[in-house]
């Protein structure tokens, strides 16, 4: 037994790292007997993310499970990631490891309320992002990610949009199609939010040769300070190619793990340590493995609220597919 504290905390150590590989090793074990895939979003916890079988922003996701053959996919996110694996895969089980990790910002806006807006502006297009409810995305015209949320807007024909939940990324939006009105939700990421002005000036003043990348969903006076602004995958590819060697982060710290897998020589520095969502960080190890060995937590969306939000993924699908006039169908 150890006699020292150094010895007990290396004691410790061996004991966290043995218990992880066996954890590892069960989970390899499931997803086989399962027929599983493990998807996971760029903010999950650095364990969880080594296990996936894709990591990535909310439309990389959506796209992967519409092409994975594994009837089982277990979705390491936040809930509405895993209903819109739901929506789009009716066929498959999917399974959301932690029942607890929700969207703050996906219930700040009820679909009785965007119902209500969508009928006081009846020449608007609704647009969702896709961090929203199941059936707010089916009283939308379209729903939209961080990815593609400009196009998705500048491809619609309406002059005006009606924009929901989050008024930091409609606002971001309104930048690059002036011509439009676009009418913002109050909606907003509290995490996102918490980064404020002043962490990111101290944070320019610790790393002055570093570029700033931003994810949308932060305040307006932070987004106009930033080198490039974009979702959490675009930031991997913008990274890789950017011509420096060190990068303010400006979005969940779980975003640092893939770009420092990805782009070794370089340093990634999260501004504050307020950039940690609290329900992202829910879904740890045990609780993947967990979900496999009892097949919880399963979601499952009504039918007739699945059909119509279906058709607004699928729209948003189509747009960002290069296929404007088949996702225009219907208007
Ligand atoms: P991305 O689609 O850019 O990964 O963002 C999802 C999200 O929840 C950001 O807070
Ligand atoms: Fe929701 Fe913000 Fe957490 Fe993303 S980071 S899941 S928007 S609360």
């Amino acid at each position: 037994m150890p006699e020292t504290a150094a010895q007990t905390l290396e004691w410790l150590s061996e004991e966290h790292l043995a218990e992880r590989d066996r954890l590892k090793e069960r989970l390899f074990e499931l997803k086989r007997l399962r027929r599983a895939a493990i998807v996971a979003h760029n903010y999950q916890h650095d364990e969880v993310q080594e296990v996936a079988d894709i990591t990535g922003d909310s439309l990389a996701l959506s796209q992967h499970c519409v092409q994975l053959d594994a009837p089982v996919i277990v979705f390491a996110g936040v809930d509405f990631m895993a209903e819109s694996a739901a929506i789009l895969n009716p066929e498959k089980t999917v399974l959301l490891p932690e029942i607890r990790a929700d969207c703050p910002m996906s219930k700040m806006a009820a679909w009785e309320a965007v119902k209500a807006m969508k009928s006081q502006y009846p020449d608007a297009a609704v647009v969702a992002y896709v961090n929203c409810s199941a059936e707010v995305k089916a009283e939308a015209d379209i729903c939209c990610t961080s990815a593609n949320a400009v196009k998705v807007v500048s491809a619609l024909p309406h002059k005006r949009i009606v924009f929901v939940p989050d008024r930091n990324l409609g606002h971001y939006v309104q930048r690059f199609v002036p011509d439009k009105e676009i009418i913002l939700w109050k909606g907003f990421c509290p995490t996102h939010q918490r980064f404020t002005i002043d962490d990111l000036l101290q944070s320019k003043r610790e790393h002055p040769d570093a570029l700033f990348v931003a994810h949308p969903e932060c305040r307006p006076e932070v987004l106009v300070l930033a080198d490039h602004v974009c979702s959490t995958s675009g930031m991997v590819s913008w990274c890789r190619q950017a011509p420096a060697d060190e990068f303010i982060v400006g979005t969940e710290s779980g975003m640092l793990y893939r770009l420092r897998q990805d782009n070794p020589a370089k340093r990634f520095y999260l501004p504050t340590v307020k950039l940690t969502c609290p329900t992202m960080k829910m879904t740890t190890l045990d609780k993947v493995v967990q979900s496999l060995e009892l097949m919880q937590y399963q979601i499952t969306v009504d039918e007739a609220i699945r059909v119509r939000a279906k058709r607004s993924l699928d729209r948003m699908l189509a747009i960002t597919q290069e296929q404007p006039w088949a996702a225009l169908a219907g208007y």
